[in-house]
Parts: C-alpha cells; structure tokens; sequence
C-alpha cells in the first residue's frame, strides 16, 4: 500500500484519477448510457446525422475542454455529449459510406484492449494482441484458399495504409535495389503501376508516396459492367513491356468503390501471370464475401493474388479501423520494409523477429486493432459474417428492384453487392441537362443528410451528379427502403417548389 502521506499533492490527484472504484463506477455509467442510446437509435427515434456547422462543433468541443479538474463529477454528461453529437450509424436509416453499424459487443472487446493498453511492435509487448492478430490471419488466409505455412500476414490501420504496405511491398521485390538505391536510381523507361479504373484513391497515392510518380499511375480500361477487363490489360501490359517498362503491380478490385464491382480476378490473374507481373487485390470492401457460400464467387480466383488487403472494419462489422494485408508468398512480409532497428528487435531472440510486427508494418507503436475481430468471431463464431454479408448483399438487390420499378428512380448500374448508385429523376426532371440533373442530386441529397432522416452519399457517374448508398446496417429493412424513396420524393418535390 502507498503511503498517503509521503504523496505530493499531484501524486493524491493522480491516484484519484486511476482509482479503480472510480472506474468501476464510471464503467456502469457507461454502459447504462450506451445500451439506451443504442436501443433510442436502433429503435428509430433519434436523428441519423446530429449534423452542425463545423465551426460551431468545434467551439462547443473547446467550451468543454474547461473547467474541468480532477474531482470534477461530469463524466456522464461527457459521455452524453458525446452520443448527442456523434452520427448515429447504428440507426437502420444510416445507409451511407463503407463504415459499418458495428457489431455493438465488438467495440467492448476492443475497449479491453484500449484501456489496458495493449500494444505492438515487438511481441513481448504484446503477446496476445500479436497471437490474436496472427490467429486471424491464419483464418482469413485460409479463407482466400490458401495454404496454411505458405502465407503471411498483418494488420494495419485501415485499408489505405494496407493498400500502401502491399504496394511497397510489390515495388521492392519487383524493382529490387529501390529500397536501397530510391527508385530514380534505374535507368531506361520509368516503372509503371496498372490500377484498375475506378481503384479507391489509395491505390494511386501509394504510388506516389513509393517513388513512382502520379504519371506512372496507369489506368486499366473497364467493360461496361465497371470491371477489369483482363483482354485489354493484356494489351497494355504486352505494349508497356516492349517498350521496356517494367510494371511492379496491377491493382485489381473486389470489389471497386463507385458501384462496388468486382474484378474477374481469376481472369486478371491468368494475365498477370503471363507476364509475371505482381497481382495486388484491393478486397477491402469485397473481402468478407468470402465468408458467404452464396457470394464468395465474386472473388473467384483471389487466391492467384500476390497481396490481398480485406478491411474487417468494412463487410466484417467491426469498429474501425482494422485491415488486414495478406501476402500469398510468406516470403514477402520481410521485403516491405528492409530495416533493422537493433534497440526494438532483439539479436538474442533472433526467431522472435517472426513475431515482432513492426518488422512488417509502417506503423511502430499499433494498437491490438484485431481484438474486436477475434472476439466477435470467438463469441458468435465465423456464421456471424456470413450472416452479415448475406443479408447486406440481398438488401442491395433488393433495393435495385425497387429502384427498377419506380417510375421516377433510376438505378446506374445492377448491384453486385450491397452498393448502389442512382438518381431521382422526377417528370420535371427527365430532360434536364447532366449539370442541372448531378446538381438536383447533391442538393437533395444534403437537404435530406441534414434533416436527420437518413445518411446516403453522392457520387459522380458518367459525369453527372448521383446517389449511392451503402446497405451496411444489418437492421436496415425493406420498410426502411421504401421510407427512403418517400422520403428522396417529398424533399425533392419541396426542393422543385422552391426553384
Ligand atoms: C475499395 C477500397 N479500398 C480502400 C479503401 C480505404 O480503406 P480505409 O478507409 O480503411 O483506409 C476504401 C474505403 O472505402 C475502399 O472502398
């Protein structure tokens, strides 16, 4: 027991901060609040989007930020500030960005890693977090169809970083001596990258941040579908060759972020091999089909892949953010970052290095990201997410249908899965020029965002203005669907009025 009396007067307030009881009392608080708020939005009562002007978020934040000492009691008006605030993607109306209405239980697993701080880097300061991230790469290789013993793999923080781990990753082994020697130091034609058309951003940052340059970002043609089409890479790999640019990677989709198409990566696999080019698959979104028998067919031929990079945050219900990059060639992981930094990795425990994840991450210090993933799959086993991806990917057909049917809807494309793009093309509309209709899409859409109601998003297609949702709240229903139309109808009507 401390000695009170031999405390400082900083060291008693301290003590009063990590009080044990405090915590405890603190934790019932917590959970009090967060099961009604829970059941509020779940129910439908609350607004989606607390929306405010960023200005005024902030000064309400800063107003909070005084006043406060450590005896003060407001810990659950905080708390309340926080839910009052916030975005409510667990309100079935959220049907926005590829951020998911997380399984709730999810995030209490991950706050047992956040609150006792659990921690990589090297494996002996974080032995379970390491164990339970390794577990998951085991299960998720195995779920890609590959061997165990043959693949490797790691968790980043999200999906741009994992597209950026894969992608480095691809250039040192492709370009060998770019670690070392940079990339400008080969001479000839410039190395070049072959993204898929509609790749997420990431993709063609990465390139830039690896040392290819934006203009080395070559674009692969899309079918009519928004899909890869293997012919043409074929072409454009065979004309980048003879004139003697090597190409460290294709990035395929599964599946792409605009209208969520996957690639034929079975097809893009027979051309990359062909050419012995490096096959990188963003499955950020897509991944997780892979644990549906009625989907995993998109991502037929994924195992062919050199590096896949599957969000759990994304299609696997799992707060944010928790991305996996697998490596089809356990040889690999070490080829991403070629360093060795003697005070973290230990020369006396040389296999250790195996285990040490800041071997292969960009990242030194990384949260036990996976903890929410492996208790979710260890609570409610692996059915769960099949579940999760049926009933997300057969809400997108559905709302296709009824997008089909109504007379002043128009659905851009047939869903592959749980994403779909389309207008609201009233009578007064339906001559509109793309300018007018794209601008009537965006207003609507923001006047509908900000009323509370729902939460979609909006897109660019073909170049003109549109709507898209993301089906990714498992408490979404066809009632819901059918609200959302009434409701795009009787803003846009309003929005018409009103000129
Ligand atoms: C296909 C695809 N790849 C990568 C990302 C980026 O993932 P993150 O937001 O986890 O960085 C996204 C985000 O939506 C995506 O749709």
């Amino acid at each position: 027991m401390l000695d009170e009396v031999s405390l400082s007067a900083a060291q008693v307030r301290l003590n009063a901060v990590y009080d044990p009881h405090r915590f405890r009392a603190a934790a019932t608080q917590w959970a009090e609040l967060l099961s009604a708020h829970l059941d509020n939005v779940q129910q439908r009562s609350t607004r989606v989007l607390n929306w405010a002007e960023p200005e005024a978020n902030i000064a309400e934040a800063e107003r909070w930020l005084e006043g406060a000492n450590a005896d003060s009691n407001r810990f659950e008006s905080i708390v309340q500030q926080m839910l009052d605030r916030g975005h409510n993607l667990h309100h079935p109306h959220y049907i926005g960005h590829q951020v998911p209405a997380p399984v709730p239980i999810a995030g209490l697993f991950d706050a047992v890693g956040a609150v006792t701080n659990q921690v990589m880097a090297i494996y002996e300061m974080g032995p379970w977090a390491t164990a339970v991230e390794r577990a998951l790469v085991n299960r998720l290789g195995e779920q890609i169809g590959w061997k165990r013993d043959n693949f490797a793999g790691l968790v980043t923080h999200g999906g741009s970083l994992g597209n950026l781990t894969a992608l480095l990753t691809a250039r040192n082994v492709i370009l060998s001596g770019s670690w070392e020697e940079g990339v400008s130091h080969a001479s000839g034609p410039k190395p070049v990258m072959i993204v898929q058309a509609d790749a997420h951003y990431s993709v063609a940052r990465a390139a830039g941040i690896i040392g290819l340059g934006s203009k080395q970002v070559l674009r692969a043609a899309l079918n009519e579908k928004r899909q890869l089409d293997p012919q043409r890479l074929d072409e454009q790999i065979t004309e980048l060759k003879a004139k003697g640019h090597p190409v460290v990677a294709v990035s395929a989709c599964a599946c792409a972020t605009p209208i969520g198409a996957f690639d034929p990566l079975r097809d893009v696999a027979a051309v990359c091999h062909k050419h012995e080019v490096w096959m990188h698959v963003d499955a950020a979104h897509g991944g997780a089909a892979l644990m549906s028998k009625r989907y995993r067919h998109l991502l037929d031929g994924v195992d062919q892949a050199d590096s896949v990079v599957w969000d759990a945050h994304k299609m696997m219900f799992v707060p944010a953010l928790c991305a996996f990059v697998l490596y089809r060639d356990k040889r690999h992981r070490f080829e991403t970052f070629r360093q060795d930094a003697p005070y973290l990795f230990d020369p006396s425990a040389p296999g250790m290095a195996e285990y040490d994840s800041g071997m292969l991450t960009l990242e030194c210090t990384k949260r036990a990201a996976a903890y929410g993933l492996w208790g979710t799959w260890s609570l409610f086993g692996e059915s769960l997410f099949e579940d999760l991806v049926d009933v997300t990917f057969d809400l997108g057909r559905l709302f296709y249908n009824k997008l089909l049917a109504a007379e002043d809807f128009v659905p851009l494309h047939e869903p592959q899965c749980n994403i779909v793009a389309f207008r609201h093309v009233p009578d007064s509309m339906k001559d509109a020029p793309p300018e007018v209709l794209g601008a009537f899409q965006r207003e609507l859409r923001r006047r509908v965002i900000e009323s509370g109601k729902f939460y979609i998003v909006q897109t660019n297609l073909g170049g003109c203005g549109a709507l898209r949702v993301t089906i990714i709240n498992p408490l979404t229903t066809e009632d819901d669907l059918n609200e959302l139309l009434s409701t795009l109808r009787d803003v846009g009507t309003e929005l018409l009025k009103r000129g």
